[in-house]
C-alpha cells in the first residue's frame, strides 16, 4: 500500500484542486494518511494571495528536511499558486523538493511522482505566464481535471464544490491569482451539469459552486450564452439536490437575472459573497476595482430590494498603499452601513509581479494595518451580534454538517447527544443538540440564543398546531 499525505491551504479553489489530485493518485493505489512522516508521497497545495501563506509553506518544508535525508526514497511535492508563482525558486530555497505543480497542470502529478520514482530526478509542470504565448495556448496551459472527484475529501459527504470557472480577467493590483491561474475560462455548462448529477447521485445535498468571480461566469457557444443564471435554472432541476450556493461574486457582475434567479428558485441558497475591499475611492481606484464605493451600494440596494432576507458578506484590504487614516475609516463606515453577514479582513500583502507592486510603495505600517484590522473586525464583530440577535425566536432550516468543534474535542464518539453544528440557507452557522443520525438532514431548529458568529438552537421535533393545542386540558 502507498501512503498519501496532502496539506491544503488557501481558498476553495484549492480545496477542490486537492480533491482531484487524491482522486488521481487513488487510482494509482494510494491510500490517504493524516501523518507526513508515514506517507511515500507528501504534498502542499499552496497558496499565493498573500506573503504569510508562502512563508508558512517554507518553514513546513523545513520541517522535512532531515526526514527526507533519512528516507530519500520518499517523495516531497509542492503543487498549486506558489508553485507556479515561485517556479524554480522552491527548488533553491528548499533543494530536497522533487516535484513543483503549478494549479493548471496537476492532472500530470500521478505521472510526474512515476518518474521521479523512476530516478528522473525532480519534475515541474507550469502553465505558460500571461506573457510567453497567445491567448489560446496560454489559456491550453491552465487546463481543469474536474470530472475526478474524491468523495473522502469534501467537505462532507452531503456537501459538494464544483468548479464553474478557472482563472481571473480582473487583474486587481494587489492580486496575484489571474497571473498565477491564468485567463479567466467558464466550463461548458454540459460537463457542469452532468458533474452536478452524478454528485447528487452520490447523495450530496448541497453543491457550491466556485469560480473567481463566479457571477461573471460566460459560456458562449454559436447561438447561445450560458450565465450563471442559466445555469442555476438548469441545476435547479436536478432531484435530490436541496441548496445551491456560489462564490465569489465581483461587484460588477451583479446583475439583475442572478438576484432575480436567487429570488425565484427555492433551492438557491440567500447568500452572497461580494467583496468590496474598501471604502475610499481613492483606494479602488488604485486596486483597479473598476467600481465607486456608490456603485456597491447601489448593488447592495438592488440586492436587498430583490431578495430582502439575503445575507451579504464581504472582504476588506487595510493598510493597502497609501490608505490614509481618513479612508480607513471611510471602509469603518462602510462596514457600519452595510450590516454584512461578516468579513473577512485583510492587511494589504504585498506581491512581487503585480501592478500594485510596480506602481505603489508598501507604505503603511505593519502595527498601523494590524490595528485597522482589530478596529474593522470590532466594528462588524458588533454588527454580527445585533444581526444574529434578529433570529432569536425564529425557526430556521438547518442542513445539520456534523459534530460541532466543541463536540468533537469534548465527547469524540461517545454518548447518544452531542453538540452538532450546521447551516442555514443563508450560511449562517447554528448549533443545538442532537444525535449522530441527525448528520446530513435538513431540520428546523428554533433559535434561542446567538454570539456574533453562531445561532445556538433546539431542534423543532413536534409542530404543536391549534388542534393539538385545543386538547390541553
Ligand atoms: N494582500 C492582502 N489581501 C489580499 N487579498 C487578495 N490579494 C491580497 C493581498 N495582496 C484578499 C482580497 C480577496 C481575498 C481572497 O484575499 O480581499 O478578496
Ligand atoms: Fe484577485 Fe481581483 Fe481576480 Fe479576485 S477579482 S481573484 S481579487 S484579481
Amino acid at each position: 500500500m502507498k501512503r498519501l499525505y496532502i496539506e491544503t491551504v488557501g481558498c476553495q479553489m484549492n480545496m477542490l484542486d486537492s480533491e482531484m489530485v487524491v482522486a488521481s493518485l487513488r487510482k494509482e493505489g494510494y491510500q490517504l494518511t493524516s501523518d507526513p512522516l508515514q506517507a511515500d508521497v507528501v504534498l502542499f497545495n499552496t497558496c499565493s494571495v498573500r506573503q504569510h501563506a508562502e512563508d508558512k509553506i517554507y518553514s513546513a518544508l523545513g520541517k522535512l528536511r532531515r526526514h527526507k535525508k533519512q528516507h530519500p526514497e520518499k517523495i516531497i511535492g509542492v503543487l498549486g499558486c506558489m508553485a507556479q508563482n515561485h517556479q524554480r525558486i522552491v527548488f533553491e530555497r528548499a533543494p530536497y523538493v522533487d516535484l513543483i505543480v503549478g494549479p493548471g497542470q496537476l492532472q500530470k502529478v500521478p505521472e510526474l511522482i512515476a518518474k521521479v520514482q523512476a530516478g528522473e530526478g525532480p519534475q515541474e509542470a507550469l502553465s505558460l505566464g500571461r506573457k510567453e504565448g497567445a491567448v489560446e495556448e496560454i489559456k491550453r496551459s491552465h487546463e481543469s481535471f474536474d470530472p475526478l472527484r474524491d468523495p473522502e475529501m469534501r467537505p462532507t459527504p452531503f456537501q459538494a464544490y464544483l468548479r464553474i470557472q478557472i482563472g481571473c480577467d480582473k487583474f486587481c493590483t494587489y492580486c496575484i491569482v489571474p497571473s498565477v491561474r491564468g485567463p479567466e475560462q467558464g466550463r461548458p455548462p454540459q460537463q457542469i451539469l452532468a458533474e452536478a448529477r452524478t454528485l447528487a447521485d452520490q447523495g450530496c445535498l448541497e453543491i457550491t459552486l466556485v469560480g473567481q468571480t463566479v457571477n461573471s461566469y460566460r459560456y458562449r457557444e454559436p447561438g447561445r450564452t450560458t450565465r450563471l443564471s442559466d445555469l442555476l435554472y438548469q441545476l435547479h432541476e436536478i432531484d435530490g439536490l436541496q441548496r445551491l450556493k456560489f462564490v465569489t461574486n465581483y461587484p460588477k457582475d451583479m446583475t439583475d437575472d442572478l438576484l432575480q434567479a436567487m429570488r425565484d428558485l427555492p433551492k438557491v441558497s440567500h447568500y452572497l459573497h461580494v467583496p468590496v475591499q474598501s471604502g475610499s475611492n481613492r483606494m479602488l481606484e488604485r486596486m483597479k476595482r473598476g467600481y465607486t464605493v456608490e456603485d456597491y451600494r447601489e448593488m447592495l440596494g438592488r440586492i436587498r430590494d430583490t431578495v430582502p432576507d439575503a445575507a451579504i458578506s464581504s472582504d476588506f484590504i487595510v493598510g493597502f498603499c497609501g490608505e490614509t487614516e481618513a479612508e480607513f475609516e471611510q471602509s469603518a463606515n462602510l462596514v457600519r452601513e452595510s450590516r454584512f453577514k461578516n468579513c473577512f479582513i485583510f492587511k494589504y500583502s504585498e506581491r512581487p509581479g503585480t501592478k500594485g507592486a510596480e506602481l505603489y510603495q508598501d507604505d503603511v505600517p505593519y502595527d498601523v494595518k494590524q490595528r485597522r484590522n482589530n478596529d474593522l473586525l470590532a466594528i462588524q464583530t458588533e454588527i454580527a451580534d445585533e444581526e444574529n440577535q434578529r433570529f432569536l425566536g425564529q425557526t430556521v432550516e438547518v442542513l445539520v454538517e456534523g459534530p460541532s468543534k466543541r463536540a468533537a474535542k469534548q465527547y469524540d464518539d461517545e454518548g447518544p447527544m452531542l453538540q452538532l453544528t450546521g447551516r442555514t440557507m443563508g450560511d449562517h452557522i447554528v448549533v443545538f443538540q442532537g444525535n449522530r443520525r441527525q448528520i446530513g438532514q435538513i431540520l428546523p431548529v428554533a433559535i434561542f440564543d446567538c454570539t456574533p458568529f453562531t445561532l445556538i438552537g433546539e431542534v423543532v421535533t413536534v409542530h404543536a398546531g391549534p388542534e393539538l393545542l385545543a386538547l390541553r386540558p
